[in-house]
């Protein structure tokens, strides 16, 4: 039986994520994780944090604390914001780990050993002040075409131009402000993508029913012309690089992320070495499909950069079968931006609401085609008639009748025989969205068979069927009752909270429901537990302070 392998992109270290980044990656790895673990699949789902490069050692000088406790720290706040938002990890790790240290020098040496790794001379811009090397974006200064005295060293954001550090005028330090700056020599590795595009071409040829953004974007990095990348930065903080020569300096934080997907999968099973085996699931590992999801900015790294390192080592690494590339996520119409706290961040969005209304509606709304926006007045209204009018309503009536009418007892009666004829292609047509990695088709899916059920409702109005026919009322609560667990299985991998609370509510498996097949025949005799009410509406009242309050700085 395939054995499915998913992991997701993982998010940089500094900072709490926003929105954006559960819609981009994590949560559609999710749901697709949830959906083969209902149908029976054996699963590994993973994720990390990942630690290393400039921006997080900034980060941790600017809260004041060392680099590794500043990672430890907000390694367990990631990890509780993702606990809180119900991602069913197999693991979290972290790319500054023992084992994604071993295993990146391990590639390393493989890639040197088979010729890929050559040494070249860089000019770099040092700061005496700093005691270090500075990465382009790290020197600032005054714009030679704008005038703007905000331009980095590798761009211009006032007028979009790219920059070299050296065409800065009066440059300065954005680590110090230190204007002590000086281009010194500094000797780099690169690795030799230029010798592998033959095998990269050919490995790319191999993989099917890639989605169209990926494959676009994978194309345009093969048509613009293959480049040899440095694969070694002049920083303290990462995987030290294991060459004579080279003390002081480590990998680049591209190099040694995505190897922590084997690490954290390393680290999994460090855990449990009797029962997991990490290598079944990445050496020689045929019976195994492996996704990846992920944002468009990290398409070109994980179809073209960790290919290479992987087909580079000369060793049967299990390499992707396809990639889920995400759009973005705008924020009321701009972007999400953590200096001028505009938009919502994933630790204030579990504050306002449960898990389960965004991960809703960022899945029915998932930037597939196009970027989306979030807005909090669509958001409202979307979840208030999906969850609370639809799905939610659909449990209350239901069950509030097998309390008021049956003392919280499933009746006994006849099921309604046509019904799971009816329900069959809704419940095929989800698979089908499932298995095409379809979001908003998931989600589309979803509600069609909470309609279903509405209807099927409204249709046998059991409520004035009661009064002429008893026992046909009885057998279409009963169906009604069924009809609840198939729709809190259509929706447990997107919602797997409320779902669980119907499934329990009815006396069906709540903790790894199966995936809706048929109908459930619901045992006459059953005590049911009312759950109360699902989802409160939100209305647009509050839409409108959340808008106003989220709106930022700026
Ligand atoms: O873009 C990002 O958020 C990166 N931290 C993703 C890394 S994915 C993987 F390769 F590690
Ligand atoms: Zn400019």
């Amino acid at each position: 039986m395939t054995k499915y392998l998913i992991t997701s992109a993982l998010p940089y270290i500094n900072g709490i994520k926003h929105l954006g980044n559960l819609a981009g990656s994590l949560l559609p790895a999710d749901v697709h994780a949830r959906y083969r673990r209902q149908t029976g699949a054996e699963v590994l789902y993973i994720c990390a944090t990942d630690e290393h490069g400039t921006p997080a050692e900034l980060a941790a000088a600017d809260a004041g604390v060392g680099i590794s406790d500043y990672c430890a720290r907000q390694h367990v706040l990631q990890a509780g914001t993702y606990r809180g938002f119900d991602l069913s990890f197999d693991h979290f790790g972290r790319s500054s780990g023992p084992r994604n240290h071993a295993l990146t020098q391990h590639f390393f040496a493989c890639l040197e050993r088979n010729g890929f790794v050559e040494e070249r001379e860089l000019k770099q811009v040092y700061s005496a002040a700093d005691g270090r090397f500075l990465p382009d974006r790290y020197v600032i200064g005054t714009c030679p075409h704008c005038g703007s005295d905000r331009a980095r060293g590798d761009q211009c954001e006032a007028c979009a131009r790219q920059l070299d550090p050296t065409d800065l005028i009066a440059p300065r330090s954005a680590v110090s402000g230190s204007t002590d700056l000086e281009v010194r020599g500094t000797r780099h590795l690169f690795l030799r993508q230029t010798a592998l595009e033959g095998s990269l071409r050919d490995w790319l040829a191999s993989r099917r029913d890639w989605p169209p953004l990926v494959v676009s974007i994978a194309n345009k990095w093969l048509d613009e012309g293959i480049r040899d990348r440095c694969i070694t930065r002049d920083l303290s903080w990462g995987v030290p690089v294991p060459k004579l020569g080279y003390q002081g300096k480590v990998f680049y934080v591209w190099f040694d992320a995505p190897i922590e997907y084997i690490a954290a999968t390393q680290e999994w099973a460090d855990v449990d070495p009797e029962s997991r085996d990490w290598r079944s699931w990445w050496l020689e590992a045929d019976d195994v499909r492996y996704l990846q999801f992920l944002g468009k900015d990290n398409v070109p790294f994980h179809a073209v950069s960790f290919p290479c390192t992987l087909l580079g080592s000369g060793e049967r690494w299990k390499s992707v079968d396809v990639i889920k590339g995400l759009n973005w996520l705008t924020y009321e119409g701009g972007k999400f931006s953590t200096s001028a706290s505009r938009g919502v961040f994933l630790d204030q969005a579990l504050d306002l609401l449960p898990a389960d209304r965004w991960r809703w509606w960022l899945t029915a709304n998932a930037p597939e085609g196009s970027d989306t926006d979030f807005t909090f007045a669509r958001f409202a209204a979307d979840v208030d008639h999906d969850l609370a009018d639809t799905f939610g309503n659909f449990v209350q009536r239901v069950l509030s009748f097998v309390v008021s009418r049956y003392d919280g007892v499933v009746p006994e009666g006849p099921l309604d025989a046509d019904l799971p004829a009816r329900l069959a292609p809704l419940l095929d047509q989800l698979r089908e969205r499932h298995e095409a990695l379809a979001l908003r088709g998931t989600a589309d899916a979803v509600r069609a068979v909470w309609r279903f059920a509405n209807a099927y409702l409204v249709e046998r109005a059991p409520w004035t069927l009661l009064k002429t026919n008893p026992a046909a009322a009885a057998g279409a609560i009963r169906t009604a009752v069924g009809l609840i667990g198939v729709c809190a299985q259509a929706a447990w991998p997107i919602m797997p909270g409320a779902a669980a609370k119907a499934l329990a509510a009815i006396g069906e498996d709540a903790d790894l429901p199966a995936f809706p097949t048929e109908h459930i025949a619901i045992p006459a005799g059953r005590r049911i537990a009312h759950p109360g009410l699902l989802f409160a509406k939100l209305g647009a009242a509050w839409a409108e302070a959340q808008s106003r309050r989220f709106a930022g700085t700026v």
